[in-house]
């Protein structure tokens, strides 16, 4: 197998890898769920990417803006036939807020918790979508490390050009030892084997348990296998880490299941909590920050 420079240097325990960002704790897929996550010493951070009308690259998990911006409320914007991140250019996007949703809904009910800090909630409103150029630029500032998931982009413009869009900016910026690529688009893996084989590049699966996670994953040329966590089985992670394909799994939240994955030797765990995650691996001895 080629080499894979996202992992090298690896350590032996579990990557915690921050989903969108810490997510539970500050507006998904933003500068600042990417920066908190930092702080609380994730091993890296995962993102969404999508296209603007304009071809941009964004860091967005829907195709529409409606839930994470104010967009439904913007007077700029009133009436708009279409809310999708592609029906809009850059500039129109980097009009709205991507963070005052975060107070309006508590989507992970932190604020009601009592664990938001009025004056840190009130920090997100005004937030703006960063492009992927500008979160790459402050994963290299931190020296850290990122998942890029790609969206699926069959219905878009960008189907054909989007891998080669982004791995040209990660080339650009030269951080191929410092990002993964996943798709749950398994053709974008195959097209990343060709324009950067040395880029490593997870298989993302949901719904039904392949048959075989292993051949699935050469087929694509996958250095990693990212499985919804309840597609997860030993028999596949312990069949993966003997064919040296390292196993992220997502989305684990409750830290009693991020404890049995890391004693079956999950690789990483990609968490809206990424501080509870790391404190339990800390007080379980399975590995010092
Ligand atoms: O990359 C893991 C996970 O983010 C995949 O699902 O919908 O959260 O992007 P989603
Ligand atoms: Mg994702």
């Amino acid at each position: 197998m080629k080499s894979k420079l996202f992992f090298a240097g690896r350590p032996e325990k579990p990557l915690v890898i921050a989903h969108r960002g810490a997510r539970a704790y500050a507006p998904e897929n933003t500068l600042a769920a990417a920066t908190l996550a930092h702080t609380v010493q994730a091993d890296a951070w995962e993102l969404d990417v999508n296209y603007t009308r304009d071809g941009k690259l964004v860091v967005m998990h829907d195709d529409s803006l409606a839930r994470t911006t104010n967009i439904t409320t913007h007077p700029d914007f009133a009436g708009a036939p279409s809310l999708r991140v592609c029906d809009f250019t850059l500039e129109e996007i980097r009009r709205l807020d991507a963070g005052s949703w975060y107070a309006q809904t508590d989507p992970h009910g932190r604020i009601a918790a009592g664990e938001m800090p009025p004056s840190m909630v009130q920090s997100f409103t005004g937030m703006a979508v960063p492009t992927l150029e500008e979160a790459l630029t402050l994963t290299k500032s931190l020296s850290w490390r990122v998942n890029v998931e790609i969206k699926n982009h069959e219905h878009l413009i960008g189907h054909t050009r989007v891998t080669k869009d982004v791995l040209d900016l990660i080339r650009k910026m030269d951080m191929v030892e410092q990002v993964i690529m996943s798709s749950f688009q398994l053709r974008y893996l195959l097209e990343a084997h060709t324009l950067l084989p040395e880029l490593a590049t997870g298989a993302l699966v949901e719904g039904q348990r392949p048959a075989d996670a292993v051949a699935l994953c050469r087929e694509h040329y996958a250095s990693a296998y990212h499985p919804d966590r309840h597609l997860v089985c030993p028999d596949d992670l312990a069949a993966l880490r003997d064919a040296g394909i390292a196993v992220n799994i997502w989305t684990i939240n409750a830290m009693a299941e991020a404890e049995t994955l890391t004693a079956y030797a999950a690789t990483g765990m990609i968490t809206d909590y990424p501080a509870a995650t790391r404190a339990m691996m800390l007080a379980k001895g399975f590995r010092s920050a």
